[in-house]
């Protein structure tokens, strides 16, 4: 058992061994550092068993090949940086290949470089069929809000919540894992046509509640409902009567939900310390439904507890830990306006004063919506998908905040004209990527 080691001693340590790498002085020679500067070399001397069970024979050779450029590199964290990420692609790749299904020009066309605004024109329940798992690091929507539009129409309130559970249990698959979905949908005044189908059987349906069991049900953590405050509304989602007696009084309904959503899939995956890289790790403990905790049991790792104990960290703490830099910081003032749980800002007025809709949909939300969820649960180049397009309010967004934006919308005739103007106008590009998939 190496001895005990504080955080101090282990920052003098990591200056020295740095120092060593960069001018070659001399190292004390009670030090516990190797001398070897081939950082890399010791990763792979502790971690080799660990990295041939996980990836197999084959992954390891790959692994080998493709790390062959590091091994000139002397700065440490680098290459426990780099390394830990080359590992983190081939696993990811390992468990991409456990999926049949996937449609390669539709994958192509989603990782090609490009203007970074995409549009899949098709069902989004096919699109996602076709595509590759965990492939995506955000999702955020709007989605039909069952029979309250012409061009979204279900016989009854059962047919349509089933087929948004097909689209959600697909969604769990493309979603990347420790990441989240942004669903926006507000509660109607409508007939379920299920036990009463007269006209007279209209009454609140409380979507948002559905959502939430079925997100559930598909295995996602129901983390947070924000109450998106619209002010006044002029719509018919409540059933005022004009009567002033007990009975005749229901409130107007002013307000939509944003519901999120974590996935967390329980990966026993080994992932390296994040302090030393190896990937000599025991299982610690699951700190919440789906997220494996590792503690290092390298001795020689540069950070261990006065107990004698090794870092603990788990995938997520991985990739959110590793983002904690300048370059990453929500803006304070964005912060503060999404402090509290009931969050007022306006919807968007597609009517002009000649009653003539002006932004050619009708349901479009406003950017306040995937500007919360960009900013809140990605990092820039990452890739957000909305399945419900529209007028790619999300994909604009997206794009200004220099994440890839792909948005699939189903209604190519009725909508395209006057989304691809949106997008011009909001951003004033011309080479927008398009893709028919039927
Ligand atoms: C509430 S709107 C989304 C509006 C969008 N958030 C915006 O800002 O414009 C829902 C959209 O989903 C589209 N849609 C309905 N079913 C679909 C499906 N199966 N696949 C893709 N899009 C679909 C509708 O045509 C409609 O444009
Ligand atoms: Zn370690």
């Amino acid at each position: 058992m190496s001895e005990i080691h504080t955080g101090n001693v282990i920052k003098e340590e990591l200056k020295l061994f740095n120092n060593y790498i960069h001018t070659k002085k001399k190292l004390p020679d009670n030090s516990k550092i190797n001398r070897d500067n081939n950082y890399l070399a010791q990763i792979l001397k502790i971690s080799k068993p660990y990295l041939l069970k996980e990836l197999s024979e084959t992954g390891y050779k790959e692994l080998l090949s493709n790390i062959n450029g590091l091994s000139k590199e002397t700065n440490t964290s680098i290459v426990i940086q780099k390394f830990s990420e080359i590992y983190c692609e081939l696993i990811k790749k390992k468990y991409r290949s456990e999926y049949k299904n996937t449609n390669k020009t539709l994958n192509d066309f989603i990782n090609k470089q490009d203007s970074g605004i995409k549009i899949i024109w098709g069902d989004c329940f096919k699109v996602l069929k076709g595509m590759e798992s965990e492939s995506i690091q955000l999702m955020v929507t709007s989605p039909p809000y069952y029979n309250a539009r012409e061009y979204s129409q279900w016989n009854n309130l059962d047919e349509y919540l089933q087929d948004m559970r097909m689209i959600i249990k697909e969604s769990y698959r493309v979603l990347d894992n420790h990441r989240v979905w942004i669903w926006n949908v507000g509660d109607i005044f409508d007939n379920d046509n299920l036990a009463v189908k007269s006209v007279w059987g209209k009454r609140r349906l409380p979507l948002g509640a559905y959502f939430i069991k079925i997100f559930e049900e598909e295995g996602f953590t129901f983390v947070d409902d924000f109450i998106w405050d619209k002010g006044e509304v002029q719509s018919e989602r409540h059933k005022n009567g004009n009567n002033p007696y007990p009975f005749y009084q229901y409130p107007a309904n002013c307000y939509e939900h944003l519901l999120v959503f974590h996935k967390h899939r329980l990966d026993k995956t080994k992932y390296p310390c994040p302090v030393c890289g190896c990937l000599k790790v025991n299982g610690n403990s699951q700190p919440e439904i789906g997220i494996q905790s590792w503690e290092c049991k390298n001795y020689d790792c540069f950070e261990r507890s006065e107990g004698n104990r090794g870092k603990r960290f788990s995938y997520k703490t991985n990739i959110t830990q590793s983002h904690h830099l300048k370059e990453h910081e929500i803006p304070k003032d964005f912060i503060s306006k999404w402090r509290k749980d009931i969050v007022k800002f306006s919807p968007v007025i597609k009517i002009n004063s000649k009653g003539v809709n002006t932004l050619g949909h009708t349901a479009p939300f406003p950017p306040d919506i995937p500007e919360f969820a960009i900013r809140m649960f990605t990092y820039e180049d990452e890739k957000v998908l909305d399945p419900f397009g529209g007028s790619f309010t999300s994909g604009i967004v997206a794009k200004k905040l220099n994440r890839i934006g792909i948005c699939i919308e189903l209604n190519e005739k009725l909508f395209r004209k006057a989304s691809i103007e949106n997008i011009i106008k909001n951003l004033n590009i011309t080479n927008i990527s398009e893709l028919n998939y039927e």
